[in-house]
């Protein structure tokens, strides 16, 4: 619990396309986010080049990411789309937070580990500093709650220890220049700059699996793209991949319990139950003891419901790259004014000349 101004931020990486996983674990539980809080939302463009330097189209990547954070309902009028090169202050951040984060703590990454492979030498240091960067983008807003899928939560228990030790190591400067903000921990309260911030992981989506292999994450780097919905697939795409989905021979059962040991059913259950905006219990309330052969035609004419509009309004929104980059802008300066304001407090606690 802390006492700062609640605020979000998330952000996408623009490489290759969005898939389901980051469309129900992430992008459609922002928009109900930016009614109760102020919302950033970010295309992480400087991520993007971490794995892979040279990229084939970064904006127009950029611009598709920011199409589906408009097309499922961010209102950038309230929230604010921008994307991440344009704001300084991130790089600014980034660079001081290596030098408070530990190589130990990188190397730790499991991101990191299956990112960089076996030849870790040769990733670059881009990548292995990653995590600091992404600390960055959250605490230059000084955003207090971060929603994501399952499989950023390391990275943001590491942005909570690289808050908490700068908050220490600088705790008598942070107090001397007033800028102080009182943060519970436990049963203590601690002054510190730097809130510690709360990830917002969950419902039936924060980890989507492949359609081919139900142990395994989707992702966009999977080779099989019968094992990913994207949101650029039409209808009878998304169609013939869900016939298409391993499934086991079995009923669905009627209870939660019952998933247990058939990761794949649970997973089917599980996108169901976030594009239907259901629990996996009352899916399964209605469909326990039904075969797949009838569950999976449900599944079509739902996804086809539910993310036509989005996926519709995505096409329509990229062939407008005008619109999109104004809204990018705009976005980008009111992100840089709070940004701004925050890194000459951090120079100041820091102990650098400005002005
Ligand atoms: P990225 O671009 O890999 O993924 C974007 C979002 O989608 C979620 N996600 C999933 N959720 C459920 N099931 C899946 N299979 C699945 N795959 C991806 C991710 O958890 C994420 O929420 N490091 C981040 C980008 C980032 C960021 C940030 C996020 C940079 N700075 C600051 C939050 C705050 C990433 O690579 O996400």
């Amino acid at each position: 619990m802390s006492e700062f101004a609640p605020r979000i931020l998330s952000g996408i990486q623009p490489t290759g396309n969005l898939h389901l996983g980051n469309y129900l674990g992430a992008v459609k539980r922002f928009v109900p986010l930016q009614d109760e809080y102020p919302s950033l939302f970010c295309v992480v463009d400087l991520h993007a080049i971490t794995a892979q330097l040279v990229q084939d189209d970064l904006a127009g990547q950029t611009r598709s990411i920011a199409a589906a954070y408009l097309a499922a309902g961010i209102d950038p009028k309230r929230a604010i789309i921008f994307n991440q090169s344009r704001v300084a202050g991130h790089t600014e951040l980034a660079w001081i937070f290596n030098c408070v984060a530990r190589i130990g703590w990188m190397n730790r990454m499991t991101q990191f580990k299956d990112k960089a492979g076996k030849d870790r030498e040769n990733a670059s240091l881009g990548l292995l500093a990653y995590p600091s960067l992404m600390a960055a983008d959250i605490l230059v807003y000084r955003a207090t709650h971060v929603p994501v899928g399952e499989d950023q939560k390391q990275h943001l228990e590491l942005t909570r220890d690289i808050a908490i030790k700068f908050n220490n190591d600088f705790s008598a400067r942070i107090a001397g220049a007033g800028l102080g903000t009182p943060i519970r921990m436990g049963e203590e309260t601690v002054q510190g700059y730097f809130p510690i911030t709360e990830p917002l992981i969950g419902g039936p989506a924060a980890r989507v699996m492949s359609l081919r292999d139900g142990t395994r994450k989707m992702s966009k780097s999977d080779p099989s793209d019968l094992s990913r919905i994207n949101l650029t697939d039409d209808s009878e795409t998304i169609a013939k991949k869900i016939r298409k989905a391993k499934t086991d021979p079995d009923a669905l059962p009627s209870e939660i319990d019952g998933l247990t040991g058939r990761p794949e059913a649970d997973n089917l259950v599980g996108i169901f139950a976030a594009l239907a905006e259901r629990s996996k219990q009352e899916v399964l309330a209605e469909y326990g003891g039904r075969q797949f052969s009838e569950f999976k035609p449900a599944l079509v004419e739902l996804a086809a419901e539910a993310l036509g509009p989005v996926t519709g309004e995505m096409r329509r929104l990229i062939a407008d790259p005008g619109h999109i980059d104004a809204v990018l802008r705009d976005g980008g300066e009111r992100a840089n004014e709070i940004a701004e304001a925050t890194m000459r407090d951090v120079k100041t606690i820091v102990g650098m000349l400005q002005g």
